[in-house]
């Protein structure tokens, strides 16, 4: 191709529209098929869709899912047990990691709750899994203990992480 070519084809006609970042929104049922097939995908031990539509009930917690391209390409789950906040879930399908997607949800579902009515939160995540620990210790949550042989599928330990209310937060 001559370079007068390439530059006709760059430089005349409309731009081709510009790619819209992900986005994270307040999970809806409608979204619960996409969330399943997602979680089937990624997770060794997947919840079930009961557990999703749950989740999705719950009074005190929220689910967010992440959208790109009208996609949904991860999600989360949260839930307020005891006095705290507890994520149980986080996951951002394979083919769109390390695109900030998880840090998102983590971030929005932190914004969602807004520290009411508790402003500590807590998670398990297997001791190997080295990408959730570095996303959670720079959101600043920290080790605090391991449960022993906590996974079914392999008797994996826990560890388990908080954050607690952060002192910048306004
Ligand atoms: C953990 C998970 C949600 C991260 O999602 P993600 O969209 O890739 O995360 P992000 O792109 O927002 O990454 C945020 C930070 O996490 C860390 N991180 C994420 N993936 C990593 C990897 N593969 N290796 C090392 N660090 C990683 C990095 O610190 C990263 O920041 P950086 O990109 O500036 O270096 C994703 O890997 C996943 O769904 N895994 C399978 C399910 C799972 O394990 N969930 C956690 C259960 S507790």
């Amino acid at each position: 191709m001559s370079a007068r070519r390439v530059a006709t084809a760059g430089g005349a006609g409309p731009r081709p529209p510009k790619a819209r970042p992900p986005v994270v929104r307040r999970a809806t049922p409608d979204d619960i098929t996409e969330i399943l097939s997602i979680e089937t995908r990624n997770n060794p031990v997947p919840w079930s869709r009961q557990l999703f539509a749950k989740e999705l009930d719950r009074r005190e917690g929220a689910m967010l899912v992440a959208v790109d391209a009208d996609a949904v390409v991860g999600f989360i789950a949260c839930a307020g047990q005891g006095d705290s906040w507890h994520i149980l879930n986080v996951t951002v399908d394979a083919g769109h990691r390390r695109r900030g997607i998880g840090g998102m949800l983590v971030d929005g579902v932190i914004a969602a709750l807004d520290g009411r009515p508790y402003d500590r939160y807590t998670l398990e995540v297997r001791v190997s899994n080295d990408a959730a620990i570095r996303l959670y210790r720079a959101r600043g949550f920290v080790d605090c203990g391991v449960r022993p042989r906590y996974y079914s599928d392999n008797q994996e330990d826990a560890l388990i992480m908080w954050r607690e209310p952060q002192e910048d937060a306004g």
